[in-house]
């Protein structure tokens, strides 16, 4: 079997969830097109729904009526999504809107106190009873902090960054370790209160509401990264993605597969928004063994087990470290990816913040138990491609969380 084909991706999950949240600060109507058709999306559009904000649906285009926000009189279902929930939380807390935000088990058992401590700071009225969910808000008013983020997470950065859009003063928010920027990209290419000076972001008080605005959101990496990965492990093969989000934050992927020795062609076409998009072609290499640490990970954080799934493949051993982070993603990633790859005979050690695979060994069919986490599925059924017998995952369904079209996708390329 082998891998061939040019494709368009469906839209970027981060900026789907980011472009719904601003425009549900326009008090006009925004256009937002190729949005991501995860039900992680879906889950942020009926949130905002329960607060006010109504859609109108074709196809991939979503348009945003330019409805005020509401306090909600149902409980908020965030679903299965982090981004939903976390963001939300500052959104609705600076806007001074009461909500109650709830989610599936997986997200219910998900450390929130990592956004509900800064925006407590910032005069909120949020509580928790354990730091899950639900979080319950209540309107008051916010003032702006400076706050240095303990963790390096992109979701705590922007529940910060939409809070401040409410809050009076100036809100501060200093981070260690760049995550990725596509709120900063977004509120600069509209025009709000924001500036970007090194690891600090400044924001102020939204005085007026978000610009009208028309965005076609370029083709998710963290999708391609799936495809990408199919290429290195079957021979003769080739993709070219077009229209790609080229931001640098999360293009880690393909710059890691480079060091790995894969051929990775990317020639930028265009921006959107602030965000550079472009065209990427990966062509059939054997790879070699890579070490990452701490200050690699957030530009390539939801990519890591597919990473794991390549390193089986690759000459060498490869040590992942200072990845922690992944214990608390939709599940205990670092537990899901060793002890299924250990079932398919690769040779991998479990580390408290990563693991190490000594590569390459040649894979067996078995059953992957998914824990219901779409990014865990997909790269089994990619490990499948390679393996000896078929991998037999116990739920498919969860791969709809982010990527509904990946069997389609992935019929395309292997026709
Ligand atoms: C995201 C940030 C990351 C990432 C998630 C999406 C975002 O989470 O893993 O899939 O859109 O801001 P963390 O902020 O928890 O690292």
């Amino acid at each position: 079997m082998r891998i061939k084909g040019k494709i368009s991706l469906p839209g970027d999950k981060s900026i789907s969830h980011r472009a719904l949240l601003l425009a549900s600060l326009s008090e006009q109507d925004c256009t937002i097109q190729n949005i991501s058709s995860g039900a992680d999306i879906n889950s942020t559009m009926n949130c905002l729904n329960h607060c006010g904000i109504n859609f109108d649906i074709e196809d991939h285009t979503i348009h945003v009526r330019g409805d005020k926000l509401k306090h909600a009189l149902l409980p908020l279902n965030c679903g299965n999504s982090g981004t939903s929930a976390r963001l939300l939380g500052g959104l609705l807390a600076g806007q001074k809107i009461s909500a109650s935000l709830i989610g599936d088990s997986s997200l219910s058992g998900r450390p929130m106190n990592r956004v509900i401590n800064p925006l407590q700071k910032m005069g909120a009225d949020i509580t928790s009873l354990d730091g899950r969910l639900p979080i319950h808000i209540s309107p008051a008013n916010l003032k702006g902090i400076s706050y240095t983020l303990p963790i390096a997470s992109a979701q705590v950065k922007s529940a910060i960054m939409f809070a401040g859009l409410g809050a009076d003063g100036q809100t501060i928010i200093t981070e260690p370790v760049k995550t990725r920027d596509h709120t900063e990209n977004m509120f600069k290419y509209l025009g709000l209160p924001l500036e970007v000076e090194d690891n600090r972001i400044l924001i102020n008080r939204l005085t007026n509401s978000v610009p009208q605005f028309s965005i076609r959101i370029p083709g998710d990496p963290s999708s391609a990264a799936f495809f990408t990965a199919s290429v290195l492990l079957l021979p003769e093969s080739e993709v070219i993605f077009t229209d790609l989000l080229l931001n640098q934050t999360r293009t880690g992927f393909f710059e890691i597969i480079q060091s790995m020795g894969a051929d990775v062609e990317i020639s930028k076409t265009d921006s959107v928004m602030g965000e550079p998009i472009g065209d990427v072609k990966i062509s059939y290499k054997l790879l070699s063994s890579i070490e990452l640490g701490e200050n690699d990970i957030p530009a390539i954080i939801d990519e890591l087990p597919l990473l794991a799934v390549l390193a089986t493949q690759a000459v060498g051993i490869t040590k992942i470290l200072g990845a922690e982070e992944l214990r608390v993603k939709e599940s205990d990633r670092i537990h899901a990816v060793c002890s299924n790859l250990s079932k398919m005979g690769a040779d991998i050690t479990e580390l408290r913040d990563g693991f190490i695979i000594n590569g390459p060994t040649k894979l067996k069919g078995s059953n992957i138990t998914t824990f219901g986490d779409h990014r865990i599925a997909m790269a089994f059924k990619i490990a499948g491609l390679i393996s000896d017998g078929d991998n037999h995952l116990d739920d498919e369904k969860c791969i709809a969380t982010s990527f509904p079209e990946f069997h389609q996708y992935l019929d395309i390329l292997t026709r």
